[in-house]
């Protein structure tokens, strides 16, 4: 069986980068201490919020300059809040994916005082929550290790509920999910691959489409999604991928860079205009590419020595970035690059 059969795509079309030579970014760097464990981050406006996965935390910074962070507020619970990891933001509320629960909901109209004010707890049956997406009065998880997205009826942030799941193979080692138009689009890791789930009916959500892949898709923990087009990190193939998800029930890839010295354990990806921010877990690093053309996506230079960061967001011209390691949050402006050296290559 060829490739392109076994693989369900035209491989042949699509354009792999190697890199020749990649710069370090040019920045400048900013620092602020913050509870253990820095996970993930969200900025609304003036203000990011981090989870403290070690710390059972969130943390609210205001980032409106940029080089000189400030925490506002934040919460802490043993109780309520165990191994806060992903979140997104709604409202007045924040939503926190739970690696040892599945949920919290934090009250964050004032933000020097949030406050759990719901939580949810399946993780006897589903465990493992790494990401959440939250849209009106619902919101979406996963379980990691029983392959299931949760819709949650969030209406009464109190009692928040599951009112539908679906499970499958494809789900295997699901980690990260974008909500859109009615579709859940899920990376999992151990499959591996992307998965699209039509949630236009909250309580009987169904798969309509899977795109498994090894070398691009390996270990794939993070997704973001940009008008027409989808952006994988692939932490086992240190891989890059944009696909195109006009067509929900057939996505295809365009283009993707593949590279193991400058994304080395590609954990995520945030989109900002014409440029995604990969933070590589285990290269340490932050791969910023260009994505002006979807098929040829460029690496355009690498900021170094980031310990620990899983996620990166973008504020003030600035990429924040969760520290695990050193339990602060960064700020990188980012200003410049030149003598690049690229080169293309077509896959046979
Ligand atoms: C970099 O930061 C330093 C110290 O805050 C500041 O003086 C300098 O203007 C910044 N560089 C740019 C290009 O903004
Ligand atoms: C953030 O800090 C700035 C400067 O101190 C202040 O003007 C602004 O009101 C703060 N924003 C929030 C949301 O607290
Ligand atoms: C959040 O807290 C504010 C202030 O206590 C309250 O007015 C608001 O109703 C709360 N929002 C939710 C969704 O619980
Ligand atoms: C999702 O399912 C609904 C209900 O079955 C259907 O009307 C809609 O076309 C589906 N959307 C996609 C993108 O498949
Ligand atoms: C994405 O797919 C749609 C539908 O097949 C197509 O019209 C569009 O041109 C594609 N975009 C790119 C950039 O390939
Ligand atoms: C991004 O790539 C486009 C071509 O695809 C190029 O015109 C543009 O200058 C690049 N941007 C940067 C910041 O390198």
């Amino acid at each position: 069986m060829s490739d392109e059969r076994r693989l369900g795509w035209p491989v042949a079309f699509l354009l792999v980068a190697v890199a020749a030579a990649v710069d370090d970014c040019v920045v400048n760097k900013s620092s602020l201490a913050i509870p253990a464990g820095a996970w993930a981050v969200q900025v609304r406006e003036d203000l990011a919020f981090v989870t403290g996965y070690l710390s059972n935390s969130l943390v609210i910074v205001n980032v409106s300059d940029p080089s000189n962070l400030v925490v506002t507020g934040s919460v802490q619970s043993d109780e309520n809040l165990p191994g806060p990891t992903g979140l997104a933001l709604s409202g007045d509320l924040a939503f926190v994916a739970l690696e040892l629960a599945t949920l919290a909901i934090v009250n964050i109209s004032d933000p020097k005082d949030p406050e759990v004010v719901g939580t949810l707890d399946e993780s006897a049956e589903y465990p493992y929550s790494y990401s959440v997406a939250a849209d009106g009065e619902l919101a979406y998880t996963l379980s990691y290790d029983a392959a299931t997205l949760l819709v949650i009826d969030v209406s009464t942030p109190r009692e928040p509920c599951v009112i539908g799941k679906v499970s499958g193979n494809s789900l295997k080692g699901a980690g990260d999910l974008v909500v859109i138009d009615d579709i859940a689009w899920v990376v999992s890791a151990d499959l591996p691959g992307l998965t699209a789930v039509n949630v236009s009916l909250p309580t009987e959500p169904f798969i309509i489409s899977t795109v498994q892949d090894m070398t691009y898709l390996d270990g794939a923990y993070g997704i973001s999604v940009q008008g027409n087009f989808a952006y994988v990190a692939g932490y086992y193939s240190h891989s890059f991928a944009i696909l195109n998800i006009s067509e929900p029930g057939a996505p295809v890839f365009l283009g993707a860079v593949v590279d193991k010295q400058h994304l080395y354990g590609a954990y995520s990806v945030t989109v900002d205009g014409d440029r995604a921010y990969v933070p590589c877990l285990d290269g340490k690093s932050i791969a910023i590419i260009n994505i002006s053309d979807p098929n040829r996506p460029e690496l355009e230079c690498v900021i170094p020595e980031v310990m620990g960061g899983r996620y990166v967001a973008k504020a003030r011209g600035h990429a924040l970035l969760p520290s695990y390691d050193s339990n602060s949050l960064l700020a990188f402006a980012h200003f410049e690059h030149s003598g690049m050296e690229w080169t293309s290559d077509i896959l046979p």
